[in-house]
């Protein structure tokens, strides 16, 4: 079996790219919003972010417009039905992502696959909401998903070899390196690199440096293509709050746990770059250190 058809739900940074890079491959894609409202900010995402390929000669104007008719935009949950794939891309939150795969499993072909691409959640906590368990796994893309070549790929105890087989298949066609994974928070990227931007937050409550200095000591240092805070923020620093919290919960380290700093931030609704605001502040360009935060 390979993957003609792929339903997305969640019209977010990961669905949005998730979905480009599968319609560039070639594969049939529904972009299903997971809540109320326009596909319009989605799609105009998605055809921003070809019309940059374009215009740096990557891709032609024909292909963008193949690509963009590939994807269908809606808010239908029914579309599903008849997905060879399934990839679920919505809020980190195990209930809602339950009750939504629990309904998939209702509406969706027997043999569709469903995956999940959770940055910390149980995959297989996931799985028990649905009566498909061998037909579960997870596919965890990175951000952002048109440049990162890496797909960490979470069977469980009762994933199907066949599914995985048909997984790593699909990731290999959108041109990604698969690694598998065991089924355990964070998986191997989110367990390492969440406990570093957490505690380079800490470097900065700390006074070790200022949020520029941090950065530039990770960029140069480590050879980082971003540093730490701006990592941060371009992940989402609710993102970040959200999996420090998971991982603490399951590991009970404390250099996983979120800082006072990202505990406030997130609080007060300043989320990064998409909010604006974040360790940097991006109404300027370029963008400055946010001076609120001994920058
Ligand atoms: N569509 C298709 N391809 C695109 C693209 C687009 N919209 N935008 C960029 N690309 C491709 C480019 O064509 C380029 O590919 P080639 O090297 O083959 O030419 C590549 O992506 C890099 O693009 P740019 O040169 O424009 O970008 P850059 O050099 O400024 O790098 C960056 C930008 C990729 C974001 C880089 O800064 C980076 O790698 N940052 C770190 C990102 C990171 O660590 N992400 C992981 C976050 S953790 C996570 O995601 C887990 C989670 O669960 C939250």
């Amino acid at each position: 079996m390979s993957i003609a058809k792929l339903a997305i739900l969640g019209g977010g940074q990961m669905g949005a790219g998730i979905a480009q890079v599968a319609a560039s491959n070639g594969i049939d894609v529904t972009l299903i919003k997971a809540t109320p409202g326009s596909s319009d900010p989605v799609k105009a995402t998605i055809e921003k972010s070809l019309t940059r390929l374009v215009e740096k000669e990557k891709m032609s104007q024909a292909g963008a417009m193949e690509v963009m008719g590939r994807i269908a935009f809606t808010d239908d949950l029914g579309a599903v039905a008849t997905a060879d794939l399934f990839i679920e891309s919505i809020i980190e939150d195990i209930e809602v992502k339950k009750a939504k795969f629990a309904e998939v499993d209702r509406i969706m072909k027997p043999q569709g696959i469903l995956a999940s691409n959770t940055s910390t959640l149980a995959i297989t906590e996931m799985q028990d909401a649905t009566e498909r368990s061998e037909r579960f796994i997870g596919l965890h893309f990175f951000n952002p998903p048109t440049a990162m070549k890496l797909v960490e790929v979470v069977p469980t105890r009762t994933t199907d070899p066949s599914v995985t087989s048909v997984a790593i298949g699909f990731c290999e066609r959108l041109g990604k390196t698969p690694v598998l994974v065991a089924d355990s928070t964070g998986f191997i990227v989110n367990r390492l690199l969440t406990p570093y931007m957490v505690d380079a937050m800490r470097c900065l409550e700390a006074g070790l440096s200022d949020i520029h200095g941090i950065d530039t000591a990770m960029q140069l240092g480590a050879n980082h293509p971003m540093g730490p805070l701006a990592l941060a923020d371009y992940i989402g620093l609710d993102i970040v709050h959200a999996m420090a919290t998971n991982l603490y919960e399951s590991f009970g380290l404390e250099h996983m746990k979120p800082t006072r700093t990202l505990d406030h931030l997130v609080a007060e609704g300043i989320l990064g770059r998409k909010s604006k605001l974040g360790f940097y502040d991006y109404s300027e360009s370029p963008p400055v250190p946010n001076p609120a935060l001994h920058g």
